[in-house]
């Protein structure tokens, strides 16, 4: 006798919206891009990511994704996001195929396609995990695949399930989304959590600030949607013009691997670095937040400063993929 299954299920997230169980919303669906997220969406996802929360916070995992597979095709490096989406199907219940330690082990190297590389995973998974160098090869794998496929960042296009907890992490250490400053600080350009995250945004009442080397500006696509929009927007070369006033320092890393001249990255890899001396004119009440990985644009000094939201962020992240996981299937 299966003993697991007479056991009352601990969760069934009962009390969730009324979307959740109506099939409409996510079910079944790739996530592609941010732009899927309408704001009842959003705050439908956090709400969900609260009950995850609580679920790992009280039990560590439940069976909700039992019996259920995940692909993780990774074809660019990563730490967080792809344990984040391990951690978040195993809490689920569910199991992980992982091809995150390279695709040079996988057939890949011998010269198989993202599409059939895709048709192969599927047959044995329930929904495919993708990053990948290329811009719009989300798009293309979703067309290929018949189960759901989620990006997990193509190129400097967009990362999106990155800008959810990005923005879910804003509400938690604010309290609020409507009404802010937030200042983007680093690879504007380059940097696909700013871009995810500055398309959510467009949907909020907040003022933007956009802190770069003229070389790494926000592309001008974005700043005309901003401006399209209505959106209070401003951009300078500057921290010290934002410092003083933003709820929010979204600090990120100058993308080396998008640079095909090294001599330009060498011009603009010490761009910015916050330290607590240039902390000490922020807000006591601002976030300090960062997509991770970092390389010197935030001093390690920093780290117990109670501003500081990045390892906050990251846990956040195990949440809302929980949440969109839970939701997708
Ligand atoms: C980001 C990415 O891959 O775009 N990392 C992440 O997923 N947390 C940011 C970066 O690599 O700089």
């Amino acid at each position: 006798m299966d003993y697991v299954q007479n056991l009352p299920r601990l969760f069934d997230f009962a009390d969730l919206p009324e979307t959740e169980t109506s099939g409409n919303g996510l079910t079944g669906q790739d996530i592609i891009s941010v732009d899927q997220f309408d704001r009842e969406k959003l705050s439908n996802l956090f709400h969900r990511a609260h009950e995850m929360r609580e679920m790992v916070e009280r039990v560590g995992s439940c069976d909700l994704l039992k019996g259920s597979i995940l692909a993780c095709l990774f074809y660019e490096p990563s730490t967080r996001t792809s344990a984040s989406f391990i951690a978040s199907m195993q809490r689920l219940g569910g199991s992980v195929i992982p091809i995150t330690q390279g695709v040079q082990f996988s057939s890949v190297s011998k010269g198989e396609s993202l599409p059939d590389t895709i048709r192969t995973l599927e047959q044995y998974s329930d929904v495919i995990v993708l990053r990948h160098p290329e811009l719009g090869s989300s798009m293309r794998a979703a067309e290929a695949a018949h189960v759901p496929v989620i990006n997990a960042g193509d190129g400097a296009g967009e990362h999106p399930t990155q800008a959810l907890l990005d923005l879910f992490t804003i509400r938690e250490e604010l309290g609020t989304i409507d009404g802010l400053k937030i200042a983007m600080v680093g690879d504007l350009r380059y940097g696909r959590t700013v871009h995810s995250l500055t398309r959510l945004l467009m949907q909020y009442d907040v003022s933007l600030r956009y802190v770069s080397p003229e070389m790494l500006r926000l592309p001008m696509s974005l700043m005309n949607q901003l401006i399209d929009r209505g959106i209070k927007v401003r951009e300078t070369h500057d921290v010290a013009d934002v410092i003083e006033n933003a709820d929010v320092l979204y600090v990120t890393r100058v993308q080396k691997e998008r640079f095909s001249d090294p001599a330009q990255y060498e011009e603009v890899k010490d761009c910015y670095k916050l330290t607590p001396e240039i902390m000490q004119r922020a807000k006591s009440t601002t976030a300090l937040m960062h997509p991770l990985p970092r390389v010197g644009e935030i001093d390690p000094a920093l780290d117990d400063d109670p501003r500081a939201a990045y390892f906050r962020q990251v846990k956040n992240g195990m949440y809302v993929r929980m949440a969109l996981l839970a939701w997708i299937y």
